[in-house]
């Protein structure tokens, strides 16, 4: 195997890419995606404060790693959800890799700040763990960005992730959903703007980034997610990949061209229905919105 780029020995081959890379070239490699990811969606301008959503897993992680190397001033937001070891785990590497090169990590702690963790939010709503972490998290992402004043708010969701969710909506054909699904939301009334760099670039392709690198990271998947839907999705998307590279991409890449925009009225109408939290002022289609009813709930 050799690097597309310099013919020298390749550690990683992209096979949707039919392309294999060295060390050096990969790093470039990824890189290249992003920026086009970036400059494709007009993710970000120049001068922008970014706040990246920090898990201590491969893809936030060397999502900072590479959005700082493009020189962009990009802070991490670290939300610790209270799940055992998992998250005192994960803690440590978000630390390790902000301590190291001396960047700002914000933290916020669902228990110590909001008085429940994600397992007392299970146990009190019988939500799925993912329902009620997903929801924290996409609420808490939003308030600290608007509470500190940064422009966009980042997440390390992949190719893998967006095009798991896009099956999942795809099956039960979720209007409000698949006019959501984009890597750019545009900041509105009480949202900032939401953006996805690495939806260019796969879950195998960020681990390998994070080696040559040497990103320690968390390995561990969450164990609460264990089980999920979007797990089931991914399984059955890696196997079409394997018969035939390059589905995921034209799947998530087809929408995002052909699809998406005849979804958006459908999310538009749902922004445009929303009002304000009484307890927090967030955006809500109801009187208290979901996050404040779910600390009510299980503090
Ligand atoms: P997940 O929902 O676990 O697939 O994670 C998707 C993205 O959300 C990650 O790439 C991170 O950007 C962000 N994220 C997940 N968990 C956390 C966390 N505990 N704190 C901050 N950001 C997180
Ligand atoms: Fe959300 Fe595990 S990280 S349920
Ligand atoms: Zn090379
Ligand atoms: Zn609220």
């Amino acid at each position: 195997m050799k690097c597309r780029v310099c013919r020298g020995p390749a550690v990683i081959d992209v096979r949707r890419h039919n392309a294999a890379f060295c060390p050096e070239h990969f790093v470039t490699h990824c890189r290249e995606q992003v920026r086009r990811a970036v400059h494709d969606h007009r993710m970000l301008e120049p001068g922008e404060r970014v706040l990246v959503a920090v898990s201590g897993g491969k893809d936030s992680l060397a999502l900072w790693d590479l959005l700082v190397d493009l020189g962009y001033d990009v802070d991490g937001l670290y939300l610790g959800l209270g799940i055992d070891q998992y998250s005192d785990e994960s803690i440590r590497y978000a630390r390790g890799f902000a301590g190291a090169r001396g960047l700002k990590l914000h933290e916020v702690d669902l228990g110590d700040d909001f008085g429940f963790d994600i397992p007392a939010a299970v146990a009190v709503t019988h939500r799925s763990p993912c329902g009620a972490c997903g929801l924290s998290k996409r609420h808490l992402f939003n308030a600290v960005a608007l509470e500190h004043g940064y422009d966009v708010v980042a997440t390390g969701h992949n190719l893998d992730d967006e095009a798991a969710v896009l099956l999942g909506n795809v099956l039960r054909w979720d209007a409000g959903y698949l006019g959501r699904q984009h890597p750019v939301l545009p900041a509105a009334e009480g949202f900032a703007r939401k953006v996805k760099p690495l939806v260019r670039l796969g879950e195998r392709e960020m681990a390998a980034y994070c080696v040559v690198q040497g990103i320690d990271y968390q390995v561990e998947e969450c164990p609460m997610a264990a089980g999920n839907k979007h797990l089931g999705y991914k399984e059955i998307l890696n196997a079409l990949e394997d018969r035939s590279p390059g589905s995921k991409a034209a799947f998530l890449f087809g929408f995002l061209e052909r699809g998406h925009a005849r979804f958006a009225a459908d999310a538009r109408q749902e922004r445009e229905a929303l009002g304000v939290c009484r307890k927090c002022s967030a955006p809500t289609t109801t009187d208290v919105c979901a996050f404040c009813k779910l600390r009510e709930r299980a503090s």
